[in-house]
């Protein structure tokens, strides 16, 4: 299968089409603060984008670097999460926070990242991917439907998960990794969408089994309840 050819399709394709969000860097251009990419990914670990853009640009503004969100008030981090929900979601950050500034900064490979305070196995390929530039596979629930789609997968979820990891991991490019994770992630939230995905537009077309079939929109299937 022509992974390298899916990859290098998709980073066109997000180089023109990236959606402008506050914690990114443009498309090919140097890694992103890890700080921002690391409060970014927790705050949208059960959040909409469109919900943490604002949170987002009011932490930075009054924290602009983990060393002074470490310093913070508990109070006055619980003030400025108070309707993001998911409250452990900040104990976590200010734990963390006060880790990585006590040790000098944030480990770079996953197993370090996941040794912290909220950060589990996606927000650490998040972080090694997007801020490290290291070839780590970032799977939330739009890359599973991106890559049951691409492969035609029909085991369904939640069964279905480990093997959509594994196929998601083939695809990944040895380089511009955290591009290509939020081009993944961008493909499933504006094309690759659950009910009605944008097939016509989208830079895979070519390559999508599911589409071939014509069974895109019914994938990934679901295990009834
Ligand atoms: N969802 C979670 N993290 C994201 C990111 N970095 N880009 C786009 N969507 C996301």
């Amino acid at each position: 299968r022509e992974s390298k050819v899916i990859a290098a399709d998709l980073l066109a394709w997000y180089d023109a089409h990236a959606r402008d969000l506050p914690w990114r860097v443009p498309p090919g251009g140097p890694p992103a603060d890890p700080y921002r990419v690391w409060l970014s990914e927790v705050m949208l670990q059960q959040t909409t984008v469109a919900a943490v853009r604002g949170y987002f640009d009011r932490f930075t503004t009054r924290w602009p670097d983990i060393a002074s969100l470490a310093a913070a008030e508990d109070a006055d981090v619980m003030a400025e999460w108070a309707g993001l929900g998911y409250y452990a979601r900040a104990r976590n950050l200010l734990a963390c926070a006060r880790a990585v500034t006590a040790a000098g900064g944030f480990p770079r490979d996953r197993a370090g990242l996941q040794a912290l305070p909220g950060i589990g196995a996606y927000t650490s390929a998040a972080i090694a991917a997007i801020a490290f530039d290291r070839p780590e596979t970032v799977v939330d629930g739009n890359v599973e439907r991106v890559v049951a789609r691409l492969f035609a997968v029909q085991t369904p979820l939640p069964r279905a998960k480990a093997e959509l990891t594994a196929l998601a991991a083939t695809l990944t490019p040895a380089a511009r990794p955290g591009d290509y994770a939020q081009a993944t992630m961008d493909l499933g939230a504006t094309i690759c969408t659950p009910r009605s995905p944008a097939c016509a537009i989208c830079p895979l077309i070519h390559r999508c089994d599911a589409r071939a079939q014509g069974i895109a929109p019914d994938l990934p299937r679901k295990s009834p309840k």
